[in-house]
């Protein structure tokens, strides 16, 4: 080989190499590429190249092979390190809703800042075209808000939609939240230990039930002192029951040992008018069986909250929702039938058949049942409601031994004025117009309050409104024990933020006997008819239980209990956190500092003690020094414990030390601060 060739040989292999590591083409990247999965959204699952239907993506009656059909609040980060050069797509709401009334907003973020928004768009609004600049960006978010009026079938499409690229590195979808499950509730002790609340209200001549808590190896053998007369204690069961003939505040002492030893804890029985002293705790069948609901899906519960132990945590109430009664819509025979009897009698439906027996059934393992009803002459799922036959349904509840009642607007807002043209077909299932008037909105619910309280039995009123008219402002007033405070929770991050940041308003209102009711848990496999691990990420759900906690909030837990894990158990069963719930002084905590997403709520507890809530609302782990314990009314030398950890993890003076607080994003530190060296 001549010189010549050899640096020409030289100079090719160079110039290959160079070429194959410098000089890169400008590439495509479709979105549908990335992997979507990462996305949060209000409902459904992200779509590749369909809608959360899962149909062809279509807006204002054009078609699209590609994209990303999702639902709001929705929200897809996407990590570009600067390999972007332009975003390019076609969004609006997707026809398979027509009929309905959606409105959304599509809006892209860069590092945090908005580069680009469609406006509010409605349903069949042409595709708006977005294009975006994103040279130099390292983050960025596609979002889709809920336009102002609610998620309500908000389906919105991200079509044709692609990136242009320097072809240089990779793109990719990701999701900062953790998934990692963690369990940090300890195991309980074989020895005895008896949970629950130090309060219990009953008023005099109310049949009385109360299953004294434990946890610990069985057999266990349960005492008293200071029992009044009139209640007698199953020493096997540890059920307390009888009846109370007049008002008066008693002081016992309850035991519970085993082989291993000995606990004991004091219950105040206040007998008077007030009942519901601490929030219920128990569960309900809506979130995870909606309207499969059956008389044997509720003897399942009652059986999985004892096996499982949770009855042994305070948990109590089996709560039966919607669609125990006929349907006026339903396909399946088991829920057709007649509504009533000739005397007016509500039937419930075949699934169920009579109520007393599967009451007795629950109440026989030391448990409470509860039912659901509405105002209007239809619940919300289109089933007999107690319109017109007000006292006779309260009699029946009383007489079938219910503890608790829902009461759901739904159809009310259809009969504010009396049934039009006598004919309930007439009204539909769901109409919240009428409620934002105050009279209006208090009327049914004094009705069934005034029922409920004359029934020589204690009946758990829970009002269901969806907080119109301040609910919590007049709830006490017609009988409540508790009231929603929002619309219907849904196992999603944004559901729970937003279900959370809303509280405070009603906080002042809350206290023993009155709580505000933010919907029930969404942790475990819920999912309305088709259960499904919550959606929910881990943090998201310590979160969640922990801010119901703080804000005194009634607990129903709305899984399916017989599949539960050892994660959702753990959840359920730190009797630390719970504690914070039942504390007797009934204060619901409030957001009293910001560090920039972490919000910190506290709530005093009646020993005096502070319970202080961490919460990161941001999409990045916080790691700070804190010391604004001044604003937390917190002062001079604490001990802190670790509520979730039930461990102390330090001594400080508020006066000069830091804190170092970690919260992981969409997760909480909950502490409890108490005065001490
Ligand atoms: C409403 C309530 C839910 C549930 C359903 C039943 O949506 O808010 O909690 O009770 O009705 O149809």
């Amino acid at each position: 080989m001549s010189k010549n060739n050899t640096w020409l040989i030289a100079a090719l292999i160079f110039s290959l190499y160079f070429f194959s590591t410098q000089c890169v083409f400008a590439q495509t990247v479709w979105l549908d590429q990335l992997d979507l999965s990462a996305a949060t959204q209000g409902y459904g699952m992200p779509g590749k190249n369909k809608s959360v239907e899962n149909k062809t993506l279509t807006i204002a009656s054009k078609t699209f092979e590609r994209g990303f059909g999702t639902h709001a609040e929705s929200s897809l980060l996407i990590k570009l390190n600067g390999n972007a050069t332009r975003f390019t797509a076609l969004v609006g709401i997707d026809d398979e809703v027509t009929g309905h009334d959606p409105a959304v907003e599509f809006v892209v973020l860069g590092d945090k800042k908005k580069l680009w928004s469609s406006g509010i768009m409605h349903l069949k609004d042409s595709a708006r075209f977005c294009s975006v600049p994103l040279t130099g960006v390292q983050t960025m978010e596609l979002v889709v808000t809920d336009g102002g009026n609610g998620n309500y079938y908000d389906h919105a499409d991200w079509t044709d939609a692609k990136f242009e690229t320097s072809g240089k590195g990779n793109i990719a979808a990701t999701n900062p939240i953790s998934s990692e499950k963690y369990i940090l509730t300890p195991k309980a002790s074989p020895k005895p230990k008896i949970n629950g609340p130090a309060v219990y209200g009953v008023r005099p001549g109310s049949p009385f039930q109360y299953l004294v808590p434990a946890t610990g190896n069985r057999p266990m053998r349960f005492s008293s002192k200071g029992l009044p007369a009139g209640l007698k204690l199953d020493a096997q069961t540890g059920i307390i029951t009888g009846k109370l003939p007049k008002a008066g505040t008693f002081n016992v002492i309850l035991t519970a040992s085993n082989k291993l030893g000995k606990a004991a804890k004091t219950l105040r029985i206040m007998c008077g008018d007030r009942i519901a002293l601490t929030p219920a705790m128990g569960w309900n069948s809506w979130n995870c069986f909606a309207n499969e609901v059956s008389a044997d899906k509720i003897k399942r519960a009652a059986d999985a909250m004892v096996k499982s132990g949770l009855i042994n945590h305070g948990w109590t109430y089996i709560n039966i929702d919607d669609f125990w009664q006929n349907n006026r819509d339903s396909k399946d025979p088991d829920l057709r039938g007649k509504f009533r009897d000739d005397r007016g009698n509500i039937l419930p439906n075949k699934r169920f058949g009579e109520i007393k027996p599967l009451a007795d059934f629950v109440h026989n393992k030391g448990l409470k049942i509860g039912i659901y009803s509405s105002p209007g002459p239809w619940t919300c799922g289109g089933c007999a409601g107690s319109y017109g036959h007000e006292e006779q349904d309260a009699k029946a509840y009383s007489e079938w031994g219910i503890d608790y009642l829902k009461y759901d607007w739904c159809s009310y807002g259809g009969v504010i004025d009396g049934m039009p043209e006598n004919d309930p077909y007439k009204v539909a299932s769901f109409s919240p117009t009428g409620g934002s008037n105050l009279q209006t909105a208090i009327k049914p619910y004094k009705l069934m309050g005034d029922y409920l309280r004359a029934q020589p039995r204690d009946i758990v009123f829970s009002l269901c409104q969806y907080g119109m008219s301040d609910v919590w402002k007049w709830g006490d007033s017609v009988n409540g024990q508790s009231w929603r405070t929002t619309g219907d929770i849904t196992d999603t991050w944004n559901s729970v933020k937003s279900i959370a940041l809303e509280q405070d308003k009603a906080a002042a209102w809350a206290k023993p006997g009155n709580w505000n009711d933010p919907d029930m848990l969404v942790i475990g496999n819920v999912g309305w008819g088709n259960p499904h691990p919550s959606k929910l990420k881990p943090d998201e759900q310590y979160l969640h239980f922990s801010l119901w906690c703080m804000f005194s909030a009634p607990l129903l837990i709305g899984c399916d209990m017989e599949k539960l894990d050892d994660f959702t158990l753990g959840l359920l069963t730190n009797d630390e956190v719970i504690a914070l719930d039942q504390d007797p002084l009934g204060k619901q905590a409030t957001c009293q500092d910001t560090v920039g997403d972490l919000r910190i709520y506290v709530k005093t507890l009646a020993d005096g003690s502070k319970a202080v809530c961490f919460c990161n609302f941001g999409q990045e782990k916080v790691s700070i020094a804190y010391n604004g314990f001044s604003k937390l009314n917190i002062k001079g030398k604490q001990q802190v414990r670790d509520l979730w950890r039930q461990k102390n993890i330090a001594a400080i003076d508020t006066r000069t030390s830091k804190l170092h607080i970690e919260v992981p994003a969409h997760g909480v530190v909950l502490y409890k601060f108490y005065p001490g060296k």
